[in-house]
């Protein structure tokens, strides 16, 4: 696994890349969560199994990728673009496309955009409804703590609810670590992201025309995007699969990881 870098015109977007130029394998792009970065993926970049590349990309603002200066007109399709600039740099057609909770928003996003690069779905610890009014008056609070105190601000509100129960119980080492990734992120960077899921428009009416497989994970302590989302957006995409991970929560993927990664590579391995 290397950390790359792509510049198309002034901007550069990074990534994790378990195979850098095999192009002859096949792709799997993995979206990061709120306000994390592509490092969050490291526990799935190391176990990916024979045939397939995986990519994790820092959406714009967020790791080693810029942002356009703007926070006043920006939305979740530009995380798509961020997608889909990558993958026409890449030589990459069509990948499988994974995302953990405002990762799955952003796939949402590219599956309006650009159904055609979507070959299977990953929705890990996510929703399809948009923020409800209480939700976005929750926002409006965040964005007063980044502006205020920066991510830190951020990750000290939300650290009670991006871990499980279990996980703060077991597991010591998880919060400083989280804390770690949150902290390495831009103030802009977090501010924009607030704003583009704040905006999100509802993607419950597109789950039952999604035709792609499609794996749904979710961590059974998940607080923010409790299992139960997961259930109903099983019930309405057709076909799908539902995996829900024991002592694990929001974080699923960071916080059970070889549970996380066998029902990953499990999906990978039907494809
Ligand atoms: C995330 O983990 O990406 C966020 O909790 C999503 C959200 O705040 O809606």
């Amino acid at each position: 696994m290397t950390r790359q870098y792509c510049h198309i015109g002034s901007r550069t977007i990074a990534y994790l890349d378990s195979t850098p130029g095999q192009t002859s394998l096949r792709a799997c792009v993995l979206l990061h969560a709120f306000p994390l970065g592509a490092n969050m993926w490291e526990p799935q970049m190391r176990a990916i199994p024979a045939g397939w590349r995986l990519i994790a990309l820092d959406l714009r603002g967020f790791g080693g990728s810029t942002d356009v200066d703007s926070v006043t007109a920006v939305g979740m399709e530009d995380y798509a673009a961020d997608v889909t600039d990558l993958l026409g740099e890449l030589g990459v057609k069509k990948a499988v496309i994974g995302g953990l909770s405002m990762g799955g928003y952003a796939a949402f996003a590219l599956l309006r955009s650009a159904p055609e690069m979507v070959e299977a779905l990953i929705l890990a610890d996510t929703r399809s409804g948009a923020d409800t009014p209480e939700g976005r008056a929750n926002r409006r609070g965040m964005l007063a703590v980044v502006d205020r105190e920066g991510p830190s601000g951020v990750a000290r509100e939300m650290m009670p609810k991006l871990i499980g129960r279990t996980t703060q119980e077991t597991n010591a080492s998880m919060e400083p670590n989280v804390r770690r990734l949150i902290k390495q992120q831009s103030p802009v960077g977090v501010r924009c992201a607030i704003l583009r899921m704040m905006h999100r428009p509802d993607s419950t009416p597109l789950l039952s025309s999604i035709t792609v497989p499609t794996l749904i994970i979710v961590g059974a302590e998940d607080e923010l995007t409790p299992a139960a989302e997961s259930q109903r957006m099983a019930e309405a995409i057709p076909g799908s699969k539902l995996v829900i991970i024991p002592d694990a929560g929001h974080l699923s993927n960071l916080e059970q990881p070889v549970a996380f990664n066998a029902a990953l590579n499990e999906f990978l391995a039907s494809l």
